[in-house]
């Protein structure tokens, strides 16, 4: 019942030359995809990326934007801005921004809810650090974020949620399929406190964190997990199998 995402975020990797490159060789190879494609290059090569994808199957998704329109906020993009180009996905509150540019809870959930008023599908990421897991932190960690991240949206079905291990991110440490799909879990059954239950079966979660095409598809056979936010395994051709599971 609910379509499977997979997004390929691209992280700080691909000036214009190399996303036009990579556009190249990966729409064909994505294309007749069943689950929903999304790609999210960097600001630079977004307008590039929304052009050269106008006519496949795959969405364009930014890694980041201000929740204010316009003004003094040197550096930043608006989601405004994302819309006029034709940007349709935001990635928001990924590990990486929360501990190099200490975005907060508050800034996720305030740039969620404007991602949705602007029709951007919000891709919100939370995830436990290593410590937080060995010590039985994990769930708190997690239902803290989704509570924070998540709270007075109005459209949450609309959202997508990506749980990220940040121990399992570009390490090639994989959570188990357990592992991850608990986690995920604890997602839905805090959704499903704030919005209601039936809003929580209709909430896509993703995994993200060393996923590749060998393990994709045992993590996509698991009941919470609906899809992956995938990093250095979303800038190669194998991307297309990831995507094809
Ligand atoms: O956003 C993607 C994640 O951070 C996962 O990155 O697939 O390189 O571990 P990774």
């Amino acid at each position: 019942m609910r379509k499977p995402i997979i997004a390929g975020n691209w992280k700080m990797n691909n000036d214009i030359f190399e996303t036009e490159k990579l556009m190249n060789t990966l729409l064909p190879l994505v294309a007749g995809a069943e689950a929903e494609v999304v790609f999210c290059p960097t600001y630079l090569g977004l307008q590039k990326a929304v052009e050269m994808a106008k006519d496949s199957n795959v969405g364009i998704g930014g890694q980041n934007m201000h929740y204010e329109k316009s003004g003094a906020f040197t550096g930043e993009v608006s989601g405004e801005m994302l819309k006029a180009i034709g940007v349709d996905y935001v990635i928001i509150g990924h590990s990486e921004r929360r501990e190099y540019f200490n975005e907060t809870d508050e800034a996720v959930n305030k740039k969620a809810i404007k991602a949705l008023s602007l029709g951007i599908t919000p891709i919100v990421c939370c995830g436990e650090t290593l410590a937080e897991r060995e010590s039985g932190k994990a769930e708190a960690k997690i239902v803290g974020q989704i509570e924070a991240g998540l709270k007075g949206i109005e459209e949450i079905t609309k959202v997508v949620v990506a749980y990220e291990p940040i121990w399992a991110i570009g390490t090639g440490k994989t959570a188990s399929k357990e592992e991850a799909n608990e986690a995920c879990g604890w997602v839905r059954q805090t959704i499903a406190k704030m919005f209601g239950e039936d809003a929580a079966q209709k909430v896509r979660i993703q995994y993200g964190g060393s996923v590749n095409p060998e393990n994709v598809k045992a993590l996509m056979a698991m009941e919470n997990i609906d899809g992956a936010l995938v990093g250095g395994a979303a800038l190669k051709a194998s991307f297309a199998e990831i995507v094809k599971f």
